[in-house]
C-alpha cells in the first residue's frame, strides 16, 4: 500500500502586524491580560488590495511548498483546502488556487471543519493515497479570521489572526510519512463557536476599515471551549499514540493547533511532553484556525526542528465541534 509522504512545506502571512498594544486602542483590553490568558503578543491582519485574499495567501504558501518539493502544477492530482473564511461562498478556494497555479490535472475542493480543517484535509488526501486514487496533492489551511471577527468583542478579537500554510504530499511505497489520522466531531456543541449572519457590518474600527466587510460575526463561548479543548485534544493524541504502538517518549516534535498557550501547556502536561518538544508560534500569529498547523509545521521545518525519522504529533480542535490528530514519520 502507498504511504503519504510530506515532501514540501510553505506558508504565507499578511504584512500588517496588529500588536496587543494596538488592540488597547480598539477594545477595553491590555497587553498584560492578553499575554497572561492566551500567550498571544501580536497577530497578522490581511489588507484589501495587497494580494492578501484567502486565494492569494493560499497560492503563495502553495508555491513555496511546491518549490521545496520540486513538483510542477501539472503533477498535482488533488488540491484540498481547509478554511472557514473562503473569499467566496463558491467556487471553492481550492478551485481558485487551482486556477492561479494552472494545476489543470487536479480535483480541487474545500473542507469546512473549523480549526481542524487542515487535519481533516490531510486525512482525506491520505485516504485517497492509500486507496490508490491520488499520487501528488496540495493540502492547504488558510484563514482571514479578521474579516469575520466582531472588532467590538474583546473576548474574541484579541485571539484571532490571518495566514496560510501548505504542504505537498506524495504517494510513496517507502515506510514513513503519515502513520495515522483520527477525526472526531460533536455537532451538539456547535453553539460554543459559530458565525452569526447579520445584515451589514458598520462596526469595523477605523484602523481596520480596509478589510473586506462581511455580514456575520464570530461568536465564541471561550471558557467551556477551553476546558473541552485540553481534554479532547489529550484524548485524541493518546488514541493516535496507542494506534501506532508509540509512547510519548517516541515523539520527536509535537505541533499542536495554536489557539492559546495555556491549552498547549495543559496538553503537554497531560501527555508528559517537555515544552522543548512542543512547537509554538501562537505569540506571533494568534489563532489562525485551519492555517495554524501547516503554518507552524512550515516554520518548524525551515528552522530545522524536524529531523529525518522523527515522529511528529499533530492535534487540532475547533468549531463544530471538531477535533483531530495525526502522527507522521518525518522523511524529508
Ligand atoms: N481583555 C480584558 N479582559 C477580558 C478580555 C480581554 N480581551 N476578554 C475577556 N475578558 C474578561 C471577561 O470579561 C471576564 O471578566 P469578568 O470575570 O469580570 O466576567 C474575565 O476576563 C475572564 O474571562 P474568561 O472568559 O473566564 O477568561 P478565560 O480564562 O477563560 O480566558 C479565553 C478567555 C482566552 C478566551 C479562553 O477561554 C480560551 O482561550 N478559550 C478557548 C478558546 C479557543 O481555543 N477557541 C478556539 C478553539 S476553536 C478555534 O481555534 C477557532
Amino acid at each position: 500500500m502507498q504511504k503519504t509522504h510530506i515532501i514540501g512545506t510553505g506558508s504565507s502571512i499578511p504584512k500588517k502586524i496588529l500588536s496587543n498594544n494596538d488592540l488597547e486602542a480598539i477594545v477595553d483590553t491590555s497587553d498584560e491580560w492578553i499575554t497572561r490568558r492566551s500567550g498571544i503578543k501580536e497577530r497578522r491582519i490581511s489588507s484589501k488590495g495587497k494580494k492578501e485574499t484567502a486565494t492569494d495567501l493560499a497560492t503563495q504558501a502553495s508555491l513555496k511548498a511546491m518549490e521545496m518539493a520540486n513538483v510542477t502544477p501539472e503533477s498535482l492530482d488533488m488540491i484540498v483546502v481547509g478554511t472557514v473564511t473562503p473569499d467566496r461562498q463558491f467556487p471553492s478556494t481550492a478551485c481558485m488556487v487551482q486556477s492561479e497555479l494552472n494545476a489543470s490535472n487536479a480535483a480541487a475542493f474545500d473542507v469546512s471543519a473549523g480549526c481542524s480543517g487542515f487535519l481533516y484535509a490531510l486525512s482525506v488526501v491520505d485516504n485517497a493515497v492509500r486507496a490508490g486514487t491520488c499520487k501528488t496533492a496540495l493540502i492547504i489551511g488558510v484563514e482571514r479570521l479578521s474579516t469575520i471577527v466582531n472588532w467590538q468583542d474583546r473576548s474574541t478579537c484579541v485571539l484571532l489572526g490571518d495566514g496560510a500554510g501548505a504542504v505537498v504530499a506524495s504517494a510513496k511505497s517507502e515506510q514513513g510519512g503519515i502513520l495515522s489520522t483520527h477525526l472526531k466531531s460533536d455537532g451538539n456543541l456547535w453553539d460554543l463557536l459559530y458565525s452569526s449572519y447579520r445584515n451589514g457590518n458598520g462596526r469595523m474600527t477605523g484602523m481596520l476599515q480596509e478589510i473586506d466587510k462581511k455580514p456575520f460575526d464570530l461568536i465564541m463561548d471561550g471558557n467551556p471551549l477551553f476546558k473541552r479543548a485540553v481534554g479532547y485534544l489529550s484524548e485524541i493524541a493518546m488514541e493516535a499514540l496507542k494506534h501506532n504502538a508509540l509512547s510519548c517518549d517516541d515523539i520527536g516534535l509535537f505541533v499542536p493547533h495554536q489557539a492559546n498557550i495555556r491549552i498547549i501547556h495543559g496538553m503537554a502536561k497531560n501527555l508528559h511532553l517537555p515544552m522543548e518538544k512542543v512547537y509554538t508560534n501562537v505569540h506571533k500569529y494568534g489563532n489562525t484556525s485551519s492555517a495554524s498547523i501547516p503554518l507552524a509545521l512550515d516554520e518548524a521545518n525551515r528552522e530545522g526542528r524536524l529531523k529525518l525519522g522523527d515522529n511528529v504529533l499533530l492535534v487540532a480542535f475547533g468549531a463544530g465541534l471538531t477535533w483531530a490528530s495525526s502522527i507522521l514519520r518525518w522523511v524529508m
